[in-house]
């Protein structure tokens, strides 16, 4: 029993740290948001990205496996973003390359997430 447990532990372990594809993806957008609050700081006030908030990017790349992923953190953060008095979406789209990383669209409430690929 205790050898199968390490064995569950290391193999999830090794799923976070390769980012092993699941059949179904898992990403909710509660998981997203909570990836992504350190970021609304930027996003309205400006001065420097937190590296907490990159971290929520890098995250949130991680997880987005397939186009039916991204199209639902696309959702999400557009949904979510409309609710933050003084959200500023030119320094919202700067934020992945701030991070180093990129986003394969550019976020603004008129965004159609459906058309994401
Ligand atoms: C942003 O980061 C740079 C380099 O770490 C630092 O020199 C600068 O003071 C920071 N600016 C703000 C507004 O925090
Ligand atoms: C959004 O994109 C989808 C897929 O390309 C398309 O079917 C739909 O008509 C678009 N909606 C709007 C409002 O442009």
């Amino acid at each position: 029993m205790a050898v199968t447990k390490v064995a569950l532990v290391a193999s999830m372990m090794a799923c976070m740290l390769l980012t092993c594809s699941y059949s179904k993806s898992t990403l909710t957008c509660d998981q997203i948001t909570i990836w992504l609050t350190p970021c609304i700081a930027y996003a309205v006030l400006g001065g420097n990205v937190s590296s907490l908030c990159c971290q929520g990017i890098y995250s949130l790349e991680a997880a987005k496996k397939t186009a039916e992923d991204r199209r639902g953190a696309c959702q999400c953060i557009k949904d979510r973003a409309a609710y933050i008095p003084g959200i500023d979406y030119d320094r919202v789209n700067q934020i992945p390359g701030k991070c180093g990383t990129k986003c394969s669209y550019k976020l603004y409430p008129s965004t159609n997430c459906s058309a994401v690929q």
